[in-house]
C-alpha cells in the first residue's frame, strides 16, 4: 500500500517534470530553533536564556587553540580525530576503538539511524524528550513510539519495556532529560538495561551529564557500565561552551562503533572543532566556573519561582522548566518576559504547550531575569 502511494507520487512528479521527493520527506517539518539567528534581533534582549548554551562563553583555552589552528584550515581534518579520540579514551578509560567523534551529538543520532534501522522498524522514546530523535525517525521512515512520562516528568522505563516488540531496533533515553531536567538514578537505569533484549540498541543521550553529576554525585555514568548494547552520547555544546563548533562523541562496544564509522561523513568533525575540543577538555577552571554558576543559579531561580507560586520541575541540568495551569498563562508569561528583554523557550514543539524552559545564563542575565520576574504582574 505504502509502495503504491510512493509509486503514484513518483509517476505524478515525473509527469510534471518534478524531482521526486518521497512522501515521508515531504511530510517533515523543518527544525524550529529556540531563537532567531539574526544578531540584530539579539540586541533586543538582555538575557538570551533559551537554548541551554553556556553563556559564560567558550573556554578561553579552546579559543586560543582555535586561533592557532586557523592558518591551517586549508588542510583536511584528521578523519579519525586520533588525538581527540586518544584524549577521550584516557578521560573515560575506554579503548580508542570504542569511541567515535561527530558533528555534534545531533550528528551521531543521525548516523545511528543510518547504521541500525530500516524502514518498517520501530524505535522508542518518551513524550516530552529531545525532539531531534523523533525527527530522525521520521526522516528514516521508521515508526516512532512515544511512551508517556511518569507524573514526575521522568522517563517511564516500565512503559518503554512494554512497548518493545520484534521490530524494535533502538530505544532512546535522555539523562538528564531535555526539556524536563529530570534524572534517572543508577539502580533504576541498571534494572532497565538488564531487562532490554541485547539485540536492541539503547542510546543514552548524556548531553547534560556534567550538570547531572554536579547535582548528584551518584548520577549514573553509562560509559563506565559497559553494556554491549548501549551507546553513550556526549557533547561539547553544553558545559564546554562550543555549541557553534559542532562537536560531540559516542562511546560503545567496538562492534557498534565500527558500524557507525562505516556510515559517518568522512571529514567531520572539522579541524577547528577537534583542536577546540582538545583544549576545552583541559580547561578545568572554565569547567568549575560553569558548574558553580549553574548550581548557584539553579538554586536561586528555584527559590524565586517557589516564592512567586510558579510550578517548576526540579532540575539536574542547566535549565529549569516551569509549568503553567493553562497554555494562555504560559503564553502571557512568555510574552511579558520577551517584551522585557528576556528570551525563553516555549515548549510547544516538545508537546508541552503550557511549559516554558529557562536556561541558566551568566550572572548578569540571571539577575536581570530575577528582576523581571519580580515585576511580572501575572503572579503578584
Ligand atoms: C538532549 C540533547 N541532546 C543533544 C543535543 C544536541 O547537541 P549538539 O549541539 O551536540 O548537537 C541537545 C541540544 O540541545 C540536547 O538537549
Amino acid at each position: 500500500m505504502l509502495l503504491c502511494l510512493h509509486e503514484q507520487i513518483l509517476h505524478m512528479q515525473i509527469k510534471n517534470n518534478q524531482i521526486f521527493v518521497p512522501e515521508f520527506i515531504q511530510n517533515l517539518e523543518p527544525y524550529r530553533p529556540g531563537k532567531s539567528i539574526d544578531l540584530e534581533h539579539y540586541n533586543k534582549y538582555k538575557a538570551i536564556i533559551c537554548s541551554n548554551e553556556n553563556n559564560l562563553g567558550p573556554s578561553p583555552l579552546a579559543m586560543s587553540a582555535i586561533k592557532n589552528e586557523v592558518s591551517k584550515i586549508h588542510f583536511y581534518p584528521d578523519p579519525q580525530g586520533e588525538k581527540l579520540v586518544e584524549k577521550l579514551a584516557k578521560i573515560h578509560q575506554r579503548n580508542a576503538n570504542e569511541i567515535i567523534l561527530s558533528n555534534g551529538l545531533d550528528g551521531l543520532l543521525y548516523t545511528v539511524f543510518k547504521a541500525f534501522s530500516l524502514p518498517g522498524d520501530n524505535v522508542i522514546s518518551s513524550e516530552f524528550s529531545f525532539v531531534a530523535f523523533n525527527k530522525f525517525s521520521k526522516m528514516n521512515n521508521v515508526e516512532l513510539r512515544l511512551t508517556p512520562m511518569t507524573r514526575e516528568y521522568k522517563f517511564d522505563l516500565q512503559e518503554i519495556l512494554k512497548s518493545i516488540d520484534d521490530r524494535t531496533r533502538i530505544i532512546y533515553i535522555c539523562n538528564p532529560n531535555n526539556p524536563t531536567g529530570t534524572s534517572i538514578n543508577e539502580t533504576t537505569l541498571k534494572d532497565f538495561l538488564n531487562k532490554v533484549p541485547k539485540s536492541i540498541l539503547v542510546i543514552l543521550d548524556e548531553a547534560y551529564y556534567e550538570f547531572g553529576k554536579n547535582a548528584d554525585s551518584n548520577f549514573p555514568d553509562t560509559i563506565q557500565m559497559k553494556y554491549n548494547n548501549v551507546i553513550s552520547l556526549r557533547t561539547l555544546s553544553k558545559i564546554y561552551g562550543l555549541a557553534g563548533l559542532r562537536i560531540g562523541y559516542g562511546i560503545a562496544d567496538e562492534y557498534i562503533i565500527s558500524a557507525l564509522k562505516k556510515v559517518k561523513l568522512v571529514f567531520n568533525p572539522n579541524s577547528l572543532a577537534q583542536v577546540g575540543a582538545l583544549a576545552a577538555l583541559d580547561d578545568f577552571e572554565h569547567l568549575k566556573k560553569t558548574l558553580d554558576n549553574n548550581k548557584y543559579w539553579i538554586s536561586e531561580i528555584s527559590i524565586a519561582l517557589k516564592q512567586k507560586g510558579i510550578f517548576y520541575i526540579e532540575s539536574y541540568a542547566n535549565f529549569i522548566t516551569v509549568i503553567f495551569p493553562s497554555i494562555e498563562e504560559a503564553s502571557s508569561f512568555n510574552s511579558f518576559m520577551d517584551s522585557a528583554g528576556v528570551l525563553l523557550r516555549k515548549l510547544d514543539g516538545f508537546g508541552m504547550p503550557n511549559a516554558i524552559r529557562i536556561s541558566i545564563g551568566n550572572s548578569d542575565e540571571m539577575k536581570f531575569f530575577l528582576m523581571v520576574l519580580t515585576t511580572c504582574p501575572i503572579y503578584l
